[in-house]
């Protein structure tokens, strides 16, 4: 059942259209197809802001409900009244159309369904090693004691090693979460380590497993761990990846709210699990999780965008994966520029299981597997497209799809099965090749060899285009070609690492080009993390389930980055969510463990648009040295610049200081201005010139020179006023003007630089982009 359960939900996370027989996949089609329309009756009614003088509802929320429940008194399915005000409830068309109008609405969608981030294709979701945080603050389980991280995923095994709480001390006093009863989860589930664990009823699907806090996916207890994790001596997948496993802020607490079943994450039970962690008390949510690319939503039908917004105003900083959707351009996902939004990067452990031809020649391969073959070559070979069945389809043989192979060809063989395009799985053509009683596989696949996979017992690696070449040649060559597959070993210090993982959603925003995003990079292939306790499915044969186990997505980046926020708010507790995002982003680095740019799968140099400022580290945003702010005035400035009129700003924001209004001339161009640790400009074409102000905060506590370097394409000319900064008190700030000017005649292409300030101790970094092409 549980296999079943993660095969469903890998296989509507990417492969939706192959599941026409299982109602899974039905639901899910017809939720994707009317996504943004009609699909199950459930609308949410977004209305902005909650009432800010006491707990109880507004009073034009409360109007509007009273008329729904008038109507049915069971339509009502979530009631949104703490973080902001709003509900979920079932309703017609023309209900939904009526209630759009209402005064104090900001909008009326349908439910959607949200994906988990884990990988572009079930494929790539296996295997794992330790969590590489590279340092850890000092004695940060006693400092970051009375952090919170709120995690919306798939909810929590809270058995597992990584969530007891030895070295914890009590709950802080202020916590307000709970942890709901459920038939297999209690209250004494939760310790001082997993402080809150909440569920969501999905309208559509009331099946009791889905009515717990307890994970039966995998997906949330691995991403909890990530995050903040207890120290685990000696976690390995069966011998793999062996190391200590921990979290990146290990002393904070966990609060899991399920939103998510094996068939995706509700929208409206998104927006309720936003609406509790603000009246919880959590200090960072961190979501696994958001729209597929082609979505696109509006931020003000996007549940994500709207629950973070009132999380930041309340002081909770959100950080969410960027998305599983490259390497294709425009495709990140979370884009609004008060979250944080996180790309994949590789880290520097490769799971290598390599081919042995006849003649010992070597090929190296990448998969998780257990290969129970000998070591030496004396296994028959044959090229799948050599086994076609008679009459068959020689491209699909070639592929190794299913009942394109003659078992007469491939019995007792090793096969080899060619791959151009994602919807071929390895898996595909593991079945395939184990129908006609095969031996092993090996697929080609430059893209898939990036990121392993786990076979379980049989013999499957990936290897690339040109070893494939070599392998075919050797084929060709002898009249009976041999081969075996040798089983996984971990190999470490790969070079290069980090490179930007090939699944990784790219900028630019759909929303606007004048915000980079994705906004930082972290590692998200080939993660050992925590794993559901009875997942027999992840076991080699005769094997108890992993108490560990290896996966790859932005789902894995994102909480390296929350666990990591957790500990600078640890050690800065009065820090904004703007000033421990800008800390995050200034101390990235941008080069690899080659001393080299940091590259794309493709091997190109990375760029803003794969991983924004760069590859976060884990010491440097604990003393950024200077801070950028993004202020309220900012975010609200922003909702002017993209459209939004002031009588609906006020509606949304509850903190709007008195007398806001949208500046004069807003326009989307404007955008640029808004005080963001990155830079991006476009319609930057001719004889452009653009003058762009940015204002820090001195956060090193004391007197401080800081000095201009800009980095910048010969085809512009920067100039920053003042190129000296002073600083002789904490908290001060100072401003200074970016003039970029344009010195070749056009911009071919969009370019890329950076201007760091720093004073010797710290070096405080933005990235910019400049763009000819227009702001969407
Ligand atoms: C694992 O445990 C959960 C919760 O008790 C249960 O729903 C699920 O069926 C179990 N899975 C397996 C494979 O036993
Ligand atoms: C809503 O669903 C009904 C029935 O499935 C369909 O006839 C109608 O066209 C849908 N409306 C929209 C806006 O999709
Ligand atoms: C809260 O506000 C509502 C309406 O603004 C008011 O009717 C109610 O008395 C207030 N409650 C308290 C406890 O102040
Ligand atoms: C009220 O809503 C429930 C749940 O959506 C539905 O099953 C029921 O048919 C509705 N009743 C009426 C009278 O519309
Ligand atoms: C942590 O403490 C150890 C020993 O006290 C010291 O060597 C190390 O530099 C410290 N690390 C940091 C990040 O402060
Ligand atoms: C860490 O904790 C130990 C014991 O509590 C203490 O002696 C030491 O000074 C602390 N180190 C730092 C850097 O705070
Ligand atoms: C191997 O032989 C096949 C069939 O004769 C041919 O299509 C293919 O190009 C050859 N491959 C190599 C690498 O020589
Ligand atoms: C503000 O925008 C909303 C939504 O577009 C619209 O319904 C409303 O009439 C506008 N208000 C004003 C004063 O323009
Ligand atoms: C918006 O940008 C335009 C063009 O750069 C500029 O003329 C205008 O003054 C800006 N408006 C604001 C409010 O900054
Ligand atoms: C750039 O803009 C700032 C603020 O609008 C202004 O004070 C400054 O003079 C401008 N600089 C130039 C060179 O235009």
């Amino acid at each position: 059942m549980k296999g079943d359960l993660v095969f469903m939900l890998f296989y509507f996370l990417f492969f939706v259209s192959f599941l026409r027989e299982a109602r899974a996949a039905e639901l899910v089609e017809d939720n994707i197809n009317n996504n943004q329309k009609n699909n199950t009756g459930v609308y949410i009614v977004y209305m902005g802001a909650a009432d800010s003088t006491n707990g109880s509802l507004r009073n034009d929320h409360a109007h509007i409900l009273i008329s729904v429940l008038k109507r049915n008194q069971s339509a009502l399915l979530h009631n949104y009244k703490h973080g902001f005000s709003g509900f979920a409830a079932r309703l017609t068309e023309e209900d939904a159309l009526s209630i759009a109008q209402k005064p104090g609405v900001v909008s009326v969608f349908p439910d959607p369904i949200i994906k988990l981030h884990t990988t572009r294709s079930w494929d790539f979701l296996k295997y794992q090693t330790s969590i590489k945080i590279d340092s850890k603050p000092n004695n940060s389980s006693t400092s970051s004691d009375d952090t919170v991280i709120g995690i919306l995923d798939t909810g929590i095994w809270p058995e597992s090693a990584s969530f007891t709480d030895l070295d914890m001390g009590p709950i802080p006093k202020r916590w307000k979460g709970t942890c709901m009863k459920a038939q297999d989860f209690t209250p004494s589930n939760c310790n001082r380590k997993l402080i809150g664990a909440r569920f969501y009823n999905d309208p559509e699907d009331e099946s009791s497993e889905f009515l717990t806090p307890r994970d039966i996916i995998g997906h949330g207890t691995h991403v909890a761990s990530t995050a903040a994790g207890s120290t685990v001596v000696g976690a390995s997948y069966y011998g793999l990846a062996e190391g200590t496993a921990k979290g990146g802020s290990p002393g904070s607490r966990i609060a899991m709210y399920r939103v998510c079943t094996p068939f995706g994450c509700r929208g409206s039970a998104i927006l309720s699990a936003f609406d509790d962690a603000i009246a919880d008390g959590v200090d960072v949510l961190s979501l696994s999780l958001g729209s597929p690319a082609a979505f696109k939503p509006e931020l003000t039908e996007d549940p994500i965008a709207i629950g973070s917004f009132h999380a930041v105003e309340n002081g909770i900083i959100v950080v969410c994966s960027a998305g599983n959707d490259g390497p294709s351009s425009k495709t990140v996902a979370n884009v609004a520029p008060w979250i944080l939004t996180v790309a994949a990067t590789t880290i520097d452990r490769d799971f290598q299981s390599n081919v042995v031809l006849g003649g010992n020649t070597v090929i190296k391969g990448e998969g998780i597997n257990f290969s129970p073959l000998k070591q030496s070559p004396v296994y028959p070979l044959i090229n799948a497209q050599s086994a076609v069945q008679a009459n068959g389809d020689s491209v699909a043989a070639r592929k190794c799809q299913l009942d394109s192979l003659d078992k007469d060809k491939v019995k007792g063989k090793i096969v080899i099965c060619d791959s151009t395009s994602y919807s071929d799985s390895v898996e595909d053509k593991i079945e395939a090749v184990k129908n006609v009683e095969g031996l092993g596989v090996i697929a080609i696949d430059d893209l898939i060899r990036a990121v392993a996979s786990t076979y379980g017992d049989f013999p499957a690696t990936v290897i690339s285009s040109k070893d494939a070449d070599k392998i075919l040649l050797y084929v060709n060559s002898t009249s009976e070609p041999v081969a075996t597959i040798l089983p996984t070993v971990t190999m470490t210090e790969y070079k290069p690492a980090p490179a930007i993982a090939y699944f990784s959603s790219r900028g630019p925003s759909y929303i606007s080009r004048n915000i980079i995003k994705p906004d930082i990079a972290a590692p998200g292939v080939e993660i050992l993390a925590a794993w559901m306790g009875n997942d027999t499915s992840q076991a080699p044969k005769g094997k108890d389930p992993p108490l560990f186990n290896v996966i790859s997505g932005t789902s894995m980046s994102c909480p390296h980055v929350s666990g990591v926020a957790a500990s600078v708010k640890s050690q800065n507790p009065t820090w904004s969510p703007s000033a421990i995002k800008s800390a995050i982003m200034t101390t990235a680095i941008q080069k690899n463990n080659l001393k080299a740019p940091i590259t794309t799968d493709s091997g190109s140099i990375a760029t803003p648009y794969d991983y924004g400022a760069g590859e976060m580290t884990t010491s440097g945003p604990l003393q950024p040295g200077l801070v950028y702010e993004t202020s309220t005035t900012d975010y609200l400035n922003y909702l002017c610049y993209i459209g939004f009129n002031i009588s609906t700003i006020k509606i949304i924001s509850k903190t709007i200081p008195e007398g806001f209004v949208c500046p004069q001339d807003s326009s989307s161009d404007n955008i640029t201005d808004i005080n963001y640790p990155s830079i991006a400009i476009s319609k930057f074409e001719g004889k452009n010139t653009k003058n762009v102000t940015r204002t820090v905060t001195n956060v090193a506590g004391d007197d401080a020179v800081y000095t201009a370097i800009v980095d910048t394409p010969s085809e512009v000319t920067v100039n920053v006023i003042p190129d000296k900064l002073q600083f002789t008190t904490n908290s001060q700030k100072q401003s200074y003007q970016v003039i970029f000017s344009l010195t070749a005649t056009s911009l071919k292409e969009d370019l890329f630089g950076s201007i760091t300030w720093t004073n010797g101790r710290y070096s405080v970094r933005s990235p910019f982009v400049l763009s000819s092409k227009s702001n969407v």
